[in-house]
């Protein structure tokens, strides 16, 4: 069993996978947090921390703690604690006042459902323990139910939050957190994923101070600019060694993850829908669904703590038939022809692209309405019969008939204020009536809080998708949101719109991977400015970002990786000049950073040279030997190109017999040392055959002594060395 509850000590110990999270029913009934970290032996411990009283601080109303100073689980703002709270309901006399406490709990096998919301699964119920604490406020009659679950095999925690109104009057939910609870101290580094578009998802690490911190999005989705990830790490921690605390929030709205310092010392970490801007209308009876937090807590550093969030990710939280299948080699047309395409064009590529061995076509951007730029058509999903007067089903069925399955593109939530869609439907897209409409990328976004937009959308897509044989969709996102209201809410609701938007976003995304199982779906935000656990439960890959040049996209994959697989990473070798920064690369070296992802072409085939067109073969034969073991293999990061010139890293077999290692150089440098890279993750039992010649070296010498790395000559040069085990394979 994951979960144990110690009555004599009132104390529930959560063991997943090597970890374990501790929290118990304090004497006034308040939750108290007392562990998270290395697996508890014992149960009932003398863990409940004696009564930790502050001069000229509060003392709660039952004497029996000090609320500034105790450690909670999912405290409340008002009675002498002054931390931010997880939890803010607005009641009918003005005030937020609420008193919690235990109400009672259960224990029960596997894991809920959180309705409407994307979230971690279990396939059978020996999977995972969840517990459901309720807390009860008796004056409002506001209940929280709890939910945390225990998975058996992964060291990760998931926490959600329900808010259910029993009381006899409407209240208003100003903050719904998924997670918060206090660490007994706060010697640790933050780390956050941040950055911009073309630069997305860096690394940042700052020691925390008094005060406080954290990273949040007010954009309407999770965006380019922070990630929905928090970790906290112990000093010094480095890949292999240290404490590493997760915190990832499976949402692609506002978010906020927050950490306070405290004058005691101790640290409160929240995470969930930004308050920003949120309130929830909860009539009598009504509930309110937070979203799930998911914390993984690693002792073996920060490569312990993403390959637990790689595992999980990987198996239990992406779905569906592309879960574990062979991800496709794809040529997308974007970079090559932008909105500037005939059916004839498309398909010299994909001869091209046949030949060589790709094995999905995609048409980008632009088939549709009378889209010549992106000026126009969003909303009007029908075939541009001046471009491909043909049709769709024919351009698909010319691709197939090379061999090759084709994908279309698609961005549903957005509406061109010059479309039929917005001259029929003015009112549909987000908007404030009287107020200036603001336009990004000359579009404007559809009011997915009301249903009927959801139904139109997704009638329209699925028809395309039903009309010829598409096996693949670029579902894009290309702007973050402004004036967020909607024509169909009541003032009282129009701080729901935004939740309301993501929610109809997600019940389109499961309407059309449910009506279209067979179809491999990868997301899209201006490349990775919505890659986050909520799209990746609807879409197993995602364009990581719109950035293809192979030097930048080295930290742009490398941070990427610290929470999330490989598996989920789109990455395409375009052209040279790169597009996006100008700088050119050597096609090899843009082939081994794009083979560590869902490998594919995004540059104009039918314009490379016969000497490009062989290394791509060669390129395609490679990714087709290493997918299976780079899609489910454990990464080890290397070397870190947010510290210098080299960046490396290997993915081994689960079994460890085989394993790819990756090497980047940056510059050239006069007369380099010569770098040895030492392995990570091998057996040390074993031997291991190098690029299938006659080098054989101990799992143990490649670890501990390991590989020279002897690059060529010049700037951007790359190596791959592929490992196999020798000797059979035992019993
Ligand atoms: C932004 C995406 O990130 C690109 O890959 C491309 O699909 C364009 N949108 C098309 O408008």
């Amino acid at each position: 069993m994951p979960i144990v509850f110690d009555i004599a000590s009132r104390t529930f110990f959560l063991n997943s996978g090597g970890a374990t999270y501790a929290l118990a029913i304090h004497p006034s009934g308040l939750l108290q947090h007392l562990h998270w970290g290395a697996p508890l032996r014992a149960q009932g411990l003398a863990l409940i921390r004696p009564d930790d009283r502050r001069p000229y601080t509060a003392v709660s109303a039952d004497g029996t703690h000090c609320p500034e100073s105790i450690a909670l689980e999912y405290p409340v703002y008002g009675h002498g604690d002054f931390r931010f709270p997880a939890v803010t309901v607005r009641q009918d006399d003005g005030h937020q006042l609420l008193e919690p406490v235990y109400a009672g709990h259960r224990i029960v096998a596997g894991k809920p459902r959180l309705e409407g919301l994307p979230a971690t699964y279990t396939e059978s119920d020996a999977e995972a323990d969840t517990l459901l604490i309720t807390v009860r406020d008796a004056v409002s009659g506001i209940e929280i139910e709890l939910a945390y679950t225990a998975f058996r095999d992964h060291p990760a925690i998931t926490r959600s939050a329900r808010i259910v109104n029993r009381g006899a009057a409407a209240v208003s939910l100003e903050r719904a957190h998924s997670a918060v609870f206090d660490l007994a101290g706060s010697d640790y580094e933050l780390l956050h994923l941040s950055g911009a578009w073309a630069s997305e998802r860096s690394l940042y690490r700052t020691r925390l101070r008094p005060g406080s911190q954290g990273v949040e999005s007010r954009r309407g989705a999770s965006g380019h600019h922070h990630n929905p990830f928090i970790a906290l790490l112990s000093p010094g921690c480095d890949e292999d060694h240290g404490e590493a605390m997760g915190f990832s929030l499976v949402y692609s709205g506002n978010f906020a993850a927050e950490v306070e310092v405290t004058a005691f010392g101790s640290a409160r970490v929240g995470l969930g829908i930004n308050p920003h801007e949120f309130a929830w209308l909860l009539e009598p009876g009504a509930s309110f669904q937070a979203p799930e937090a998911v914390l993984v807590w690693s002792g073996e550093g920060l490569g312990g703590m993403s390959r637990a969030y790689h595992r999980l990710y990987r198996t239990r939280l992406v779905r569906g038939r592309w879960r574990d299948a062979e991800r496709p080699i794809l040529i997308n047309n974007w970079e090559a022809t932008y909105f500037d395409f005939t059916a004839d064009r498309l398909d010299g590529i994909a001869a091209r692209a046949a030949a060589i061995g790709v094995e999905l076509f995609v048409l980008d951007d632009g088939w549709f309405g009378r889209r010549n730029d992106d000026r126009s058509s969003l909303g009007d999903w029908v075939v541009d019969r001046a471009k491909l007067p043909a049709g769709l089903d024919d351009l698909a069925r010319r691709i197939t008939a090379r061999g090759m399955r084709f994908g279309l593109w698609f961005e549903p939530e957005m509406i061109s204020p010059d479309s039929d869609l917005y001259r029929q439907h003015p009112d549909w897209c987000l908007h404030v009536p009287g107020r200036v409409r603001t336009q990004a990328r000359q579009q404007l976004v559809l009011d997915f809080s009301r249903p009927e937009v959801v139904a139109h959308i997704g009638d329209a897509v699925a028809a395309v998708l039903r009309s010829a044989p598409i096996a693949y969709v670029k579902w894009d996102m290309n702007r973050t949101l402004t004036e967020i209201g909607s024509a169909a809410l009541p003032a009282g609701r129009q701080r729901e719109t935004a939740h309301r938007h993501i929610i109809g976003v997600y019940a389109l995304m499961e309407r059309l991977t449910s009506e279209f199982p067979d179809i491999l779906f990868e997301g899209c935000a201006g490349g990775g400015g919505r890659f986050d656990p909520g799209m990746l439960h609807y879409q197993p890959q995602y364009w990581t970002s719109d950035n293809s040049d192979g030097y930048s996209r080295l930290k742009i994959q490398y941070g990427t990786s610290i929470v999330y697989p490989l598996s989920t990473m789109g990455a395409h070798v375009s052209a040279v000049p790169n597009h996006q920064v100008h700088r050119t690369t050597p096609l090899r070296f843009r082939g081994d950073v794009a083979a560590s992802g869902n490998f594919g072409y995004e540059l104009d085939l039918a314009a490379c040279p016969d000497a490009d067109l062989e290394e791509m073969r060669r390129q395609i034969a490679f990714v087709k030997r290493t997918r299976a073991l780079i899609a489910s293999g454990d990464l080890y990061r290397l070397a870190s190109p947010f510290a210098g010139n080299l960046t490396a890293w290997m993915v081994v077999a689960p079994d460890r017999r085989r394993a790819v290692v990756f090497a980047f150089r940056g510059a050239v440098e006069p007369n380099p040392p010569l770098p040895r890279l030492r392995l990570r993750g091998l057996d040390p039992a074993l031997d291991y055959r190098l690029d299938g010649g006659p080098t054989v070296s101990g799992g143990d010498a490649l670890m501990a002594a390991g590989l020279d790395l002897w690059f060529a000559q010049g700037d951007f040069t790359s190596k791959v060395f592929e490992l196999v085990a020798t000797g059979p394979v035992p019993e």
